[in-house]
């Protein structure tokens, strides 16, 4: 039996791929295809609702799939550990549906910031600098907000990293302590360089997307794993056994 699947925010540049994605599968089958002058009512007959929307918009989807007994996929930035904690305690006693939230759908950068965490206890000086095209609306990018908290909670027992001077505009927007910088360029798709700074040396970890393809292997893992998630999960690392390679 195949599952059947709204798309939210389908006429953007994501949504184009998840619809396409979702058409050439025999897993499951397109319902819906929403954007902004849709009324999410139209979601209705789907067992999961893909969000890829913007931002200020991605809550009130899931706070409506979630309220109407869909399980979501969501690809939109902005969900800050504040707003995932409020939805867990939102859908705990659901036992009908989860969230799947995907910062990133690329495998390479989910092994960055895997490798960024695992390196953040080395060194006391850490700053993210994320690149992506000149249309991102917001800032910083998901992939860096959750790079910085992973980082953040992966230093518990090391305190803040030194980030000095950070009252000052031009020293980025502080996350779980960490500096961010954010640079909106035409002729990117999207870039996160971690750099780390030790005594008399630095690392610097880099993924760059490329095409939006490298995206794909990523949204099918997170559809697959919406069919059957209940609560709320977050990152593509939590569907990918990272010492086999094989999805969990
Ligand atoms: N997880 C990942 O790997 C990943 C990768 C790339 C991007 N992203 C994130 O995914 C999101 C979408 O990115 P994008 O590049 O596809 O953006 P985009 O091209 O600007 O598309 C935004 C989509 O949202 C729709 N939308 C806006 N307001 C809406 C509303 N009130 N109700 C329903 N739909 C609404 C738009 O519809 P209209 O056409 O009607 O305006 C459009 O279809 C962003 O937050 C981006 O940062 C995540």
């Amino acid at each position: 039996m195949t599952t059947k699947v709204a798309v939210v925010g389908a006429t953007g540049r994501l949504g184009q791929l998840v619809s396409r994605i979702v058409r050439e599968s025999d897993e499951f089958e397109l319902v819906a295809e929403l954007d902004s002058r849709t009324p999410l009512s139209d979601m209705l007959d789907a067992d999961i609702a893909v969000d890829v929307t913007v931002p200020g918009v991605s809550q009130k989807v899931v706070d409506f799939a979630v309220s109407n007994g869909i399980s979501v996929l969501v690809g939109t930035s902005g969900w800050s550990s504040e707003r995932i904690t409020s939805l867990q305690s939102r859908i705990a006693d659901n036992l009908e549906i989860g969230v799947v939230i995907i910062p990133n759908f690329s495998v390479g950068s989910v092994l960055a910031t895997t490798f960024a965490a695992l390196a953040a206890r080395f060194f006391d000086s850490i700053e993210i600098v994320e690149t992506h095209h000149a249309s991102k609306v917001d800032s910083p990018s998901g992939t860096a907000v959750r790079t910085a908290e992973l980082m953040g909670a992966a230093r518990v027992k090391h305190g803040p990293v030194v980030a000095p001077h950070t009252d000052q505009r031009a020293r980025g927007q502080q996350v779980a302590s960490i500096p961010i910088h954010s640079l909106r360029m035409q002729g990117v798709v999207a870039r996160q360089d971690v750099h780390f700074g030790g005594t008399g040396e630095l690392l610097t970890l880099s993924h760059e997307t490329l095409a939006p393809t490298s995206y794909e292997a990523g949204i099918l893992l997170g559809l697959r794993a919406a069919r059957t998630a209940r609560g709320v999960t977050v990152g593509l690392d939590k569907l990918i056994d990272l010492t086999s390679g094989l999805p969990r």
